[in-house]
């Protein structure tokens, strides 16, 4: 028998060892798990935690309707929509079909066609790194774009959609492309928001199936492919189950063998019967949720979308009281956030590629509030003794062991929250100041520290952190 030296034997079993771990390591051979078709698998897949974390999204709703940029704005939530212009205007079953048809006979004519809009979407004005700096300043984490809207026009080179882009007509420019590129630039994540049905697609309206497998399927293949998003906000999935939608394959396909496949975030709007039950994160809408979901809060990552006015397409036709107030949109992001959810917070660009001086305001007003105190929101919880501490104008969040005690007015007198294991320290962010407090057994009782106007850290809320508290 042929006698081996232990240099050999220990040649062989390196080579062992290496050859066993090339398998296991291999992407050919990885054992990652892969998601079927079905909802069951679909809903087993964890929410990238860095959507829970970020809290807080922009949410832009940019297309032809930006060019009448108009809707009623003495109406009902649905029916103030800027962006739904067109549906309004054909649809004459619908409550405010007259007065987008009035409107529209008086500014444009009777023979206007919704389709001559695109010579009036020039973007002219559109300078995607001055948006991606603007949303840095606000404190938003992610953004979304409208990629294709109800109308079916879309702002990528869409081949599906041929002459019925922003490439092939209009700006001629590549809006989708352009923006995701600036906004990544400044270190946020971007998605695209994508309607699954189109209002007049006629192959969409003769033969569904035919325009799920040719026409939107290759589609949003071709957007992720493409633009590789963090996030994907399906819409305009109510006229047919998730079935229709090849939802399921589609999704199996976006987890296991897109370019994003580790990182992406989805919603929940994915067909009639999966909102607030199927999908990814799930969604509410100005507070509306859907049937039989009460407004608290879910089981899972959650997201509460909404304009600054009452629109998402910018709506021309609004004034100042139409719109949130810095001070009361600072309050919806801590409402959403203290009870787990995000908030993706709309503006409607301009015809001509800009963002309304109005929406700046109230974006850079958040962000300066975000600046001192965005310890309490990003990367936060819900507080599960929340409920048990009610108090007017008092929310909690919680970071590992500290609780943050988020007041919504300054408050006069002192505030005692209970059920804490102690409290190491209590600061008010932003402020130089001691915090004075006394801690007893499982409470605090804080007292606020007299802040003038050269002292107050900032507006609209305060924040006291309780450090070691839980
Ligand atoms: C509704 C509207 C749509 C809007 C969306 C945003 O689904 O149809 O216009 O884009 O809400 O959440």
């Amino acid at each position: 028998m042929k006698n081996i030296t232990h240099l050999e034997q220990f040649q062989k079993s390196a080579i062992k060892i290496i050859a066993i771990s090339f398998l296991i390591f291999s992407p050919l051979f990885s054992f990652a798990q892969k998601y079927e078709a079905n909802w069951e698998s679909i809903d087993s897949r964890p929410i990238p935690e860095w959507f829970s974390d970020a809290k807080f999204g922009i949410f832009i709703h940019w297309g032809l309707y930006a060019v009448p940029a108009w809707g009623p704005t003495d109406a009902g939530v649905y029916d103030k929509y800027a962006e739904w212009y067109w549906s309004k205007l054909m649809n004459k079953d619908s409550k405010v079909h007259e007065n987008f048809k009035k409107f529209h006979h008086e500014t444009y004519g009777e023979d206007f066609k919704y389709q001559d809009f695109v010579n009036g979407f020039n973007c002219e004005m559109f300078n995607p790194d001055d948006w991606a700096k603007l949303f840095k300043k606000s404190g938003a984490k992610y953004v979304v774009l409208t990629s294709k809207h109800h109308e079916g026009f879309t702002l990528w080179p869409s081949e599906q959609s041929w002459n019925w882009n922003a490439v092939d007509v209009g700006p001629h420019r590549d809006l989708a492309g352009d923006l995701i590129k600036s906004v990544k630039g400044e270190g946020l994540k971007m998605g695209y928001y994508y309607s699954l049905y189109e209002w007049f697609n006629p192959q969409y309206k003769e033969n569904v199936d035919a325009y799920v497998d040719q026409h939107m399927i290759p589609q949003m293949k071709d957007l992720v492919t493409r633009y590789q998003p963090d996030v994907l906000w399906t819409d305009g999935e109510w006229d047919h189950p998730s079935e229709v939608w090849k939802s399921t394959e589609f999704l199996a396909w976006l987890y296991n063998d897109s370019p994003v496949k580790e990182n992406v975030v989805v919603n929940d709007r994915w067909g009639k019967e999966t909102r607030g039950k199927h999908g990814g994160f799930f969604t509410t809408e100005y507070d509306l949720v859907h049937e039989g979901i009460k407004t608290g809060t879910f089981q899972r990552a959650w997201e509460e979308c909404r304009g600054i006015g009452g629109s998402f397409g910018y709506n021309r036709n609004e004034n100042l009281e139409s719109y949130s107030t810095s001070e009361g949109l600072v309050h919806i992001l801590i409402d959403k956030v203290a009870r787990g959810g995000n908030l993706l917070l709309n503006i409607g660009p301009t015809a001509d590629g800009r963002v309304p001086v109005i929406m700046q305001q109230r974006l850079m007003d958040m962000g300066n509030w975000l600046d001192v105190n965005g310890d309490a929101i990003y990367g936060t919880q819900m507080w599960e003794k929340a409920d048990a501490n009610k108090q007017d104008h008092v929310f909690f969040t919680q970071k590992g062991n500290d609780l943050y005690v988020i007041c919504t007015k300054f408050p006069e007198k002192s505030i005692t929250v209970k059920n804490l294991k102690g409290a190491k320290e209590v600061s008010l962010l932003g402020f130089e100041g001691k915090v004075k407090y006394k801690a007893g057994g499982s409470s605090v009782t804080i007292t606020p520290p007299a802040v003038t106007p050269a002292t107050n850290p900032c507006d609209y809320a305060w924040v006291f952190k309780v450090s070691q508290a839980l």
